[in-house]
């Protein structure tokens, strides 16, 4: 097995509270077994503009409990291309690095995957996203800390439409997963959730809030995700509120909120272990996998099956969102 003595690590896509205490990981645990460790700026865009960093242990020194990330982030399209990966790949051989350690969401991994088939540089994908939608973990770096943020948020929203006796729509994020909905919803006894990957029929909705009128239940909140197919808060209000004329209904969009703060307690001890493992799965010889958490044990997947999860809801779960709620 080849010998891996300089690693890289950086941040990629959409930030998520825990990316910190990853890199932290990923720095310490490769210092710990005598690699020279490297922090890419601005993901791929930093590859190919070789912003490449020395990280020593104090670099990653009082970021445990930072949201963010230190080593920043980037969209890159060049990196898409097969002349800015090459670029890319002479950045990385001018520091002698042998391993790359890429903390992001399933287009991160796309790039990886391309990039380790076409040049000889292990790479090691970490989950870290919000939005919890990738096949091979039961969690990402970032979605629990998200979620207690939108709770925060919609109990807040609670109070105040309990004071006024209001209907709320609440959009949170996800992209096209409805995680953030469903956990968040749940959580708050939201009436109703709204989520891609569980059809709801808007009439049954409605006709539910009538009956929830008429019964004198005036406080309702409906959790929507983004990606849901009405075109989230703003559409469901738009459809609702011809049928619903006495309903004193208000619009809250949480938005980027839920991407920033300090990480949770669990999203620390899972971005520490991920990148901890992340290591180790270099220096094994275990090349070119996603790390992920399966029933609390790491479990790696090749980094070409590590792509957008197909998104199911339990149906018990749907089903207990609508006795709960009722
Ligand atoms: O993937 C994380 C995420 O926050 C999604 O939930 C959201 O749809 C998207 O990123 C927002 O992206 P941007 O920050 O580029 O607007």
């Amino acid at each position: 097995m080849k010998k891996v003595n300089n690693i890289a690590v950086l941040t990629s896509g959409g930030d998520a509270p825990g990316m910190n205490a990853a890199v932290r990981a990923v720095v310490r645990t490769g210092i710990y077994h005598q690699l020279n460790v490297y922090g890419v700026m601005y993901g791929y865009r930093g590859m190919l503009k070789n912003e490449i960093l020395p990280m020593e242990s104090k670099s990653v020194a009082n970021i445990i409990q930072r949201g963010g990330t230190i080593l920043k982030t980037a969209r890159c399209k060049e990196f898409y291309e097969p002349a800015g990966r090459k670029k890319a790949y002479e950045n990385l051989k001018k520091h002698n690095i042998d391993g790359l350690v890429v903390i992001g969401g399933d287009g991160s991994f796309k790039g990886a995957q391309k990039f380790s088939e076409e040049f000889d540089i292990p790479c090691i994908g970490l989950p870290g996203t919000i939005d919890k939608d990738i096949a091979g973990t039961d969690f990402t770096i970032g979605f629990d800390t998200a979620v207690n943020t939108a709770i925060e948020a919609i109990d807040k929203i609670r109070d105040t439409a309990d004071a006024h006796d209001r209907l709320f729509i609440i959009e949170v994020m996800g992209r096209d997963a409805g995680y953030i909905a469903l956990h968040s919803g749940i959580a708050t006894g939201a009436e109703h959730i709204m989520m891609p990957e569980h059809k709801s029929d808007v009439d049954d909705i409605i006709a539910d809030l009538q009956a929830n009128e008429r019964r004198r239940k005036l406080v309702n909140l409906i959790v929507v995700a983004e990606g849901h197919e009405t075109g989230g808060a703003n559409g469901v209000a738009e459809m609702i509120k011809h049928q619903l004329p006495n309903a004193d209904t208000r619009v809250c969009i949480l938005g980027h909120i839920q991407r920033g703060g300090s990480p949770t307690c669990q999203d620390r001890i899972l971005a520490s272990r991920m990148g901890y493992a992340a290591v180790n799965a270099l220096l094994e010889g275990t090349h070119n996998v996603m790390v992920g958490i399966v029933n609390d044990r790491i479990h790696y997947t090749p980094l070409d099956h590590a792509c957008k999860a197909k998104q199911e809801m339990d149906p018990e779960w749907v089903k207990m969102c609508k006795i709960l709620a009722s």
